[in-house]
C-alpha cells in the first residue's frame, strides 16, 4: 500500500484537526497515512510518496514552533527535493493583512526553491470566513484526490 505523509505545523490544533479529518479520505483512496506532528527533514527526503502539508501561521507570518526545526534544517542543509510531490493547506486569518497565510506561502516558496513539485493549487483557509477549517479542507481534499488522480484503490 502506498504511503502518504501529512506534515503538520500548528499552535492551537486547527491544522492537526484538519490532518485528522482528511486522513480517512486518503485511506479510502488506498493510502497508508501517517500524521507527523514534529516533522523533520528526513520525513521528506526519505519518503517517495505524496506529502500533504497542513500549516498555520503565527506571529507576523511566522511558522508554528513545532514546524520551525523542519524549516531551519531545510534552509541549512538545502537538500534537493526533486522527488517530492506535495499538496499544501495553509491556515491563516486575513485580519492579519499582509502576513495572511505567511507561513504556508513561505513554505510553498521554499519547497519550490528546492525543486519539489506542488500538485494543484495551494488551499488557503481564512479563519475570518471559515470557522472550522475542516469545512474548507474536506471538499478541497476530495477534489484534490480527483483532479490529481491520486486514487490507487
Ligand atoms: C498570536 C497569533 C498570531 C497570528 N498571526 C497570523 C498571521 O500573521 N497571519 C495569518 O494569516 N494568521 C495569523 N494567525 C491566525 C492563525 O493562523 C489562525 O487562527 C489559524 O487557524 C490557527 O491554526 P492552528 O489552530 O493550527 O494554530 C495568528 C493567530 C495568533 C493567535
Amino acid at each position: 500500500m502506498p504511503k502518504l505523509n501529512i506534515l503538520v505545523g500548528t499552535m492551537y490544533g486547527g491544522a492537526l484537526d484538519v490532518a485528522e479529518q482528511v486522513k480517512p479520505l486518503f485511506e479510502q483512496a488506498g493510502y497508508s497515512v501517517d500524521i507527523i506532528e514534529q516533522p523533520s527533514l528526513n520525513d521528506v527526503t526519505s519518503h517517495d510518496g505524496i506529502t500533504l502539508f497542513c500549516v498555520s501561521t503565527t506571529g507576523s507570518g511566522d511558522f508554528p514552533g513545532s514546524f520551525v526545526p523542519f524549516v531551519r534544517s531545510l534552509r541549512d542543509q538545502s537538500p534537493s527535493l526533486t522527488t517530492l510531490r506535495y499538496g499544501l493547506i495553509a491556515l491563516g486569518d486575513s485580519s492579519y493583512g499582509e502576513t495572511f497565510c505567511g507561513a504556508g506561502r513561505a513554505l510553498d516558496a521554499l519547497l519550490d526553491d528546492h525543486g519539489a513539485t506542488r500538485l494543484g493549487e495551494r488551499l488557503e483557509v481564512d479563519a475570518m470566513e471559515t470557522f472550522m477549517a475542516d469545512d474548507a479542507a474536506l471538499p478541497w481534499v476530495e477534489e484534490w484526490i480527483e483532479s490529481q488522480q491520486l486514487k490507487v484503490a
